[in-house]
């Protein structure tokens, strides 16, 4: 293997041939054009310096000793999706010329080279590859434009969002924030937190999914020594812990309703008191409030009271659902394939045209997370610069189940289901279950496991006359 000096901005070429002379014309030719050039003398070596340096155009010889061209083309596509290729041959045959236009090859050259149309074509693939390039470059520099705090958005939507939490976040002392799982609630709080005046201080985050009923008190508002069993030192609570800044209650939705109680009182009067004290304490706290349950709802169903609801929703910004606004997707995309890329140290900069589609038209139950989560897996899987179907289909895992395309999924034969075969819904309902036993009938852990939101599994439980089951019942294996 020979390589001319590389320089990163320049399109790589990789010659196969088995004919020095050959390789040295064209190594020449094509370096003057303005490619980076490796040459190598056997489809063995090719593949080799394929898997460790993705070239973006590939020159292979037809007939070589110890492989057929037409086979090494098959193997690069596969390998790195987005390489384009040209055949070349001494035996011009009209046969291998459509095989190799139908497998994907972009030219087919004869020997003698016709030095004309050799340097047209090297030119015309050339500037392709750099427009192409260009359009990856730009596409991840509009992302980097159109971020606000982290966040990512071209939507009208995302944009609307963007400038309501630019205007309120220098005066909203109560915030709420609703939106399907993964939508960025999390996202947006922090960017209020940014956007606003007290920045330099602190954004304190309690999640309150993940704290225990008879501790929620003590988390919020502290405690003194001796308070309760336990109690050894003395404890501030969040509120305090947020003193000046900001304090993000993750999931309001869940919590009890005693807590509930002296939530309000301490965003009315500004004021807490830890467990076992008597003495209020002033606190000066941002409060953003976030939640991915109908709250609405679930004031409705005697589940949440209505006037913290209503002092919470003072202001209420609500994340759309990634479906509903699809004209995010490739900048999302792009700037998580560039984040990945960096990461794991692969030279990926874009995802091959099919699976731009695939992802346009995934269902994304599971929004901004998922559509993460699918990025990070498929770059972790990726060999090439491009990220191709091949990788998407590798990248929607169990856990994305529901985001999964009608195109990565095998297309089903026609006619009736295989006599035996359960119908779909009968599926669901088994796979569902199965994962309520896997997390213990935590319906959150489940619909986090499912990709979808909570209030999408439950209306999926209660279609399948779930919902009233106790966990235990869940719980059971069928015999
Ligand atoms: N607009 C966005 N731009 C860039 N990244 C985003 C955007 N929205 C969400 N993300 C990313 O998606 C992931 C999920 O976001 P986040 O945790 O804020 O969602 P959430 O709405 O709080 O989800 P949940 O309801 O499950 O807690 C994070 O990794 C976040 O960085
Ligand atoms: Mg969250």
């Amino acid at each position: 293997m020979a390589t001319a000096k590389p320089d990163a901005s320049r399109p790589l070429l990789l010659v196969v041939d088995d004919e020095v002379p050959v390789l040295k014309v064209l190594e020449r030719l094509a370096a003057r054009i303005g490619f980076d050039v490796v040459t190598c003398a056997s489809g063995a070596d090719a593949m080799r310096t394929l898997m460790r340096k993705p070239a973006d155009l590939a020159m292979v010889d037809l007939r070589m000793p110890d492989v057929n061209g037409l086979d090494l083309l098959k193997q690069i596509k596969v390998a790195v999706p987005g390489c384009e290729v040209i055949l070349m041959t001494a035996y011009a045959a009209v046969d291998s010329a459509v095989e190799a236009i139908k497998l994907g090859a972009r030219e087919y050259l004869t020997k003698p080279f016709d030095f004309d149309r050799l340097k047209q074509v090297l030119e015309d693939t050339r500037m392709e590859l750099e427009r192409r390039a260009q359009v990856v470059a730009l596409e991840s520099q509009v992302a980097r434009q159109l971020e606000f705090c982290g966040m990512l958005g071209r939507s009208p939507a995302m944009q609307e969002v963007f400038s309501l939490i630019q205007r309120l976040a220098p005066h909203a002392k109560v915030v709420l924030i609703d939106g399907e799982t993964g939508t960025g609630k999390e996202l947006a709080a922090r960017a209020f937190h940014q956007a606003g005046t007290r920045r330099t201080r602190p954004f304190v985050t309690i999640n309150c999914s993940a704290v225990v009923d008879t501790l929620f008190e003590s988390e919020l508002f502290g405690h003194v020594r001796g308070a309760f069993t336990g109690a050894v030192e003395s404890k501030p609570g969040v509120f305090e812990a947020a003193q000046g800044g900001t304090l993000f209650l993750d999931e309001v939705g869940e919590l009890p309703l005693s807590v509930q109680a002296k939530l309000l009182r301490a965003l009315e009067y500004g004021e807490v008191q830890r467990v076992g004290s008597l003495q209020p304490k002033r606190v000066d706290v941002t409060v953003i409030a976030a939640t991915n349950r109908d709250l609405r709802a679930e004031v409705a169903a005697g589940r949440f009271r209505g006037d913290l609801f209503y002092r919470l929703n003072v202001v209420e910004v609500t994340l759309p659902p990634l479906r509903d606004r699809r004209e995010d997707i490739p900048y999302l995309t792009a700037a998580f394939v560039r984040d990945c890329a960096a990461r794991v140290r692969k030279p990926i900069h874009g995802l091959t045209p099919q699976a731009e589609r695939v992802l346009l038209n995934a269902r994304w139950d599971g929004n901004v997370r998922e559509l993460k989560n699918v990025i990070e897996r498929a770059c972790m899987l990726a060999d090439g610069t491009l990220l191709s179907e091949r990788e998407l289909a590798g990248a929607f895992g169990p856990d994305v189940q529901t985001a999964r395309p009608a195109a990565v999924l095998k297309p089903r034969p026609t006619g009736d289901a295989a006599p035996g075969t359960p119908p779909l819904e009968e599926i669901e309902r088994e796979h569902i279950l199965e994962v309520l036993r896997q997390v213990n009938g935590n319906r959150m852990a489940a619909a986090k496991l499912l990709g979808i939101s909570r209030r999408a599994l439950y209306r999926r439980l209660e279609r399948h006359h779930l919902a009233e089951e106790a966990p235990p019942a869940l719980l059971r294996r069928p015999v």
